[in-house]
C-alpha cells in the first residue's frame, strides 16, 4: 500500500510539489488530469507509472498562455487563428515541435509534433504560470478506466496514494478535441469537448477525421479504452428488468438503478454529466448498463464516440 498523499491546498504547494518532480493532479474544464513538469523526464515517467499506461503514448503539454505554447511549437496562420479562436478552451493543436524547446521526450514519444494546450480552467493556467513551464497531463485515471471530473474522484481511483488541488467539479466532463495542423491540413484526432461545427465554422470549410488506423493515432483512439466494469447497451429505447439505465430527455418510468445524463435533453449538459454517471452506475453492480440514444449532433459526437469505446467488449 502507498501512503496517503498530502494534497496542496494552494497552487503554490501544488507548483512546489510538481518543482520536486512529483505528480500532482489537478482540475481543468474539461477532466482533470494527472501533471507533472513537462520539461522533467524523471517526471513525466511518473505519470506512466502511476497511470499504469502500457506504451509510451505522446502526452498533451498544457500552457498558460500563448506566449509560453510559441516557446514549444511553431504556429503557422492557420494554428494562430484556431489558438485565437479556441483558447483558452477544450482545444488541444498537435503542431511542429520547436527543436531544442527543452520538453522531454517522453512528452512527445519522440515525434516531431507536439500537443498543446491553453485549458479553460483558471487554476490550471496559474498552476502552469507558477511552475513558469508546460505541464504534461493525460487524464488523472489508471489506464483504461473512466476520466475523473471531480477532486474525490481522482483520490478514490489512486487510493488516495496521488496528491490533488483541488479545483471543484469540471464544466465541461468530456476530454479536450485534438487537431492535427499539417500545413493548410487539419485533421480532427479526437472528437471532444469542442463540437466539430464550431471549428468548422471559425475555418469556414469542413474538417477531416483521421482513419482509425492513421499513422499518427491518439491512445484515445484505442477501441476499448474508457471501459467501465459493467458491459453497456447502447441505443436502448427502454431499460431491460435487472439492468441500469443512464436516461437522456425526458425522465423514464423505470425502478432500477437510473440516473438521466440530461432531462432536458441538452448536451452540454449530458457531456458534464457523462463519466460521474457512468462511474455511479457502474458502483451499483449490475450486469448490463443500458444506455439511451444521444443524438449525434455537436457535443454529441464526442459523447457517442467515449460512449463506444466504453461498450467495447474488454478480454
Ligand atoms: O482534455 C484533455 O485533453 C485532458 C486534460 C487533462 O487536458 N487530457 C487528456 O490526455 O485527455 P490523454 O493523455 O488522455 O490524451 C491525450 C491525447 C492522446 O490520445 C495522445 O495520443 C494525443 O493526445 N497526442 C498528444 N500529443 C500528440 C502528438 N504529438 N501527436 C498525436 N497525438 C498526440
Ligand atoms: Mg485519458
Amino acid at each position: 500500500m502507498k501512503p496517503i498523499a498530502r494534497h496542496p491546498q494552494s497552487v503554490e504547494d501544488a507548483a512546489d510539489i510538481l518543482r520536486t518532480g512529483d505528480v500532482c493532479a489537478f482540475a481543468t474544464e474539461t477532466v482533470y488530469g494527472l501533471g507533472a513538469d513537462a520539461t522533467n523526464s524523471d517526471a513525466v515517467l511518473k505519470i506512466y507509472e502511476t497511470k499504469g499506461r502500457p506504451r509510451f503514448n505522446p502526452l498533451i503539454s498544457h500552457c498558460a498562455d500563448i506566449d509560453m505554447a510559441a516557446r514549444y511549437a511553431e504556429f503557422s496562420p492557420l494554428a494562430k487563428k484556431l489558438a485565437a479562436s479556441f483558447w483558452p478552451g477544450p482545444l488541444t493543436l498537435v503542431l511542429p515541435l520547436r527543436k531544442n524547446s527543452g520538453l522531454s521526450d517522453l512528452v512527445t514519444a519522440g515525434l516531431d509534433t507536439v500537443g498543446l494546450r491553453i485549458p479553460g480552467h483558471e487554476t490550471a493556467r496559474a498552476l502552469i504560470a507558477a511552475l513558469g513551464k508546460p505541464i504534461a497531463a493525460p487524464s488523472a485515471n489508471p489506464s483504461g478506466k473512466l476520466s475523473p471530473t471531480s477532486a474525490e474522484q481522482v483520490r478514490k481511483a489512486f487510493a488516495d496514494a496521488v496528491p490533488v488541488l483541488d479545483g471543484g467539479p469540471c464544466s465541461s466532463g468530456l476530454e479536450s478535441t485534438i487537431l492535427a495542423i499539417d500545413g493548410d491540413t487539419v485533421t480532427q484526432l479526437r472528437a471532444g469537448a469542442l463540437p466539430r461545427d464550431a471549428i468548422e465554422d471559425v475555418l469556414g470549410h469542413p474538417i477531416a477525421t483521421a482513419a482509425p488506423n492513421a499513422a499518427i493515432t491518439a491512445p484515445g483512439m484505442l477501441k476499448s479504452h474508457y471501459a467501465p466494469m459493467s458491459p453497456l447497451r447502447l441505443n436502448a429505447a427502454a431499460p431491460n428488468p435487472g439492468e441500469a439505465f443512464l436516461a437522456f430527455g425526458p425522465q423514464p418510468d423505470f425502478n432500477g438503478p437510473l440516473l438521466n445524463l440530461s432531462p432536458a435533453a441538452d448536451l452540454t449538459e449530458a457531456a458534464r454529466n457523462l463519466f460521474s454517471y457512468l462511474a455511479r452506475l457502474d458502483a451499483e453492480g449490475r450486469a448490463v448498463i443500458a444506455i439511451a440514444p444521444i443524438p449525434d449532433t455537436g457535443l454529441g459526437e464526442a459523447i457517442n464516440d467515449r460512449l463506444q469505446r466504453a461498450a467495447v467488449p474488454r478480454p
